[in-house]
């Protein structure tokens, strides 16, 4: 199907528009969800054969999105969505693409866009002329005028951006474990390569959401704003490392200084931790840093130092470990660690970049045994162990515990659980989960990120 921007802005209206989300992982899935509730005609495509296999058998497989499962049985019902592997096929059918592809970095921290620039040789080749085009993807300002349009253009030019396709961007803001909460919330950025772009984006993302769309006067500032947001927290983070560290020193409580911080109007409270994971905050940073770096302009100095800040925290974690068995002449080396969550931050069930590998990674090269509980990851392989199904299988026989994420079902747990299975009781807590004073009445040895010793 070809349209011109006329009939597709009605097609929008009318909901006769047909979508194609590339890319239905953790934010492209939830978005081809929303796309189809408001009756759109949605395609979801994707490389993972599985997971298209799960969609299209209805098996929704966001578990820790509340309130998604609903709304994806009843699109499925409605066969409003469906999903496919086949991206010439969808591309030959649909009106309008969104890319939710992944944007993660390599092992230098250089971001790497392969997955977008590989689905832009595809519209190069199968791209309707009259599409509509719309990059949901986070990505570093300039890369979607710079590379992704001339990619999608080719050498031929059969297609050419602004006139025989429109396309801008709408960078995704949610947080994985509240995406509905935040799609129902958030406010949406629109960048457009030209107003007519901009015009139809805005068009089809009031027509799914009921949020504010903000103008923004390109792609490059859209995307800028999107990484402005999260290298605020990336940095913000670093900020209260480097005081628990020095704090841990002076023997003063972190937490008690936050909590009383935060009751000045504008202080933003964040907190400490055993560093800064997810697909998001350190990939956004680096996006940042690499912006300046191909553009030859010096390096933000800031956000570079932000990065050593939290990429230095598990080693600090292991150091507490280290010092707290060292304290009762226990040594590292061949122990056993139980570990409290592995998820890279509260209430989800992802791991990607979470300091939990690094942390488990050093420890089994010093030959410990270690052991997992987290409600998200119940016995199944992760890290390369099998996780625990039980609090209490974890905490048996370990010679310390490491808190490194604190969900929601760990505030209930009774710290008498850890005298009363561990021969000598040994917490580290990174996260703040537990009362020292607390743990201290139970006799319980303890060390925690910027508490005193
Ligand atoms: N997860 C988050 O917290 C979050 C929040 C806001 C924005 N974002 C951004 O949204 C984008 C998507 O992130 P995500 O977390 O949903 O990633 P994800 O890894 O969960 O999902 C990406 C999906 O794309 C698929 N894919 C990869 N290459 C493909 C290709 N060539 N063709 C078709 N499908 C392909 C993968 O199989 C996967 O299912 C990223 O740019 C990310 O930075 C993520």
């Amino acid at each position: 199907m070809s349209l011109s921007s006329d009939q597709i802005s009605h097609h929008i209206k009318t909901a006769q528009a047909k979508v194609a989300i590339i890319g239905i992982g953790r934010i492209g899935l939830p978005t081809a969800i929303l796309f189809a509730k408001s009756g759109l005609s949605t395609i979801g495509v994707d490389i993972n054969k599985n997971l298209v296999e799960k969609i299209n058998n209805n098996i929704f497989p966001l578990e820790d999105e509340p309130g998604m499962k609903e709304i994806f049985n009843n699109v499925m019902t409605n066969k409003t969505l469906s999903a496919t592997t086949n991206i010439q096929d969808a591309l030959s059918r649909v009106d309008v693409v969104i890319l939710s592809l992944p944007t993660p970095m390599n092992n230098d921290n250089i971001p790497d866009y392969s997955s977008l620039e590989s689905v832009g040789q595809q519209l190069h080749d199968f791209l309707n002329p009259g599409s509509l085009v719309i990059v949901e993807s986070t990505v570093e300002p300039g890369f979607v005028e710079n590379t992704l349009i001339s990619i999608i253009e080719g050498n031929d030019k059969t297609l050419e951006a602004g006139k025989t396709f429109g396309i801008g961007v709408c960078p995704e803001t949610a947080n994985p474990g509240e995406i509905l909460k935040d799609f129902k919330n958030l406010p949406r950025l629109v960048g457009g390569i030209n107003k007519k772009s901009q015009d139809l984006i805005s068009s089809i993302y009031s027509h799914v959401f009921s949020v504010d769309l903000i103008s923004m006067p390109d792609c490059k500032t859209a995307n800028a704003v999107k990484l402005t947001t999260n290298v605020f927290r990336d940095v913000n983070i670093a900020f209260v490392n480097e005081l628990a560290l020095l704090f841990e020193k002076l023997g003063i409580d972190i937490f008690t200084v936050l909590d009383a911080a935060k009751r000045k109007y504008n202080f933003q409270v964040h907190y400490p931790g055993s560093g800064v994971g997810g697909p998001c905050l350190p990939v956004n940073s680096y996006q940042i840093i690499n912006s300046a770096r191909s553009n030859f302009l010096p390096l933000p100095k800031l956000i570079s130092t932000s990065r050593e800040i939290n990429e230095k925290m598990p080693f600090h974690t292991l150091k507490l470990l280290n010092d707290a068995l060292n304290s009762i002449n226990k040594k590292l080396e061949k122990s056993t660690i139980g570990i409290l969550g592995i998820s890279y931050k509260p209430n989800v069930k992802d791991v990607q970049l979470a300091p939990a590998e690094k942390i488990i990674s050093k420890l089994k090269s010093l030959e410990c045994n270690v052991k997992i509980f987290d409600p998200y990851f119940i016995s199944t392989n992760v890290f390369s162990i099998n996780s625990e199904s039980k609090l209490e299988d974890m905490v048996e026989n370990s010679d310390a515990i490491l808190v490194l994420t604190s969900h929601q079902e760990f505030l209930s747990i009774n710290p008498e659980i850890f005298p009363k299975l561990m021969k000598i009781p040994l917490i580290v807590d990174t996260r703040g989960l537990f009362d020292p004073k607390e743990l201290n009445k139970l006799k319980i040895v303890f060390r925690g990120i910027g508490r005193p010793n």
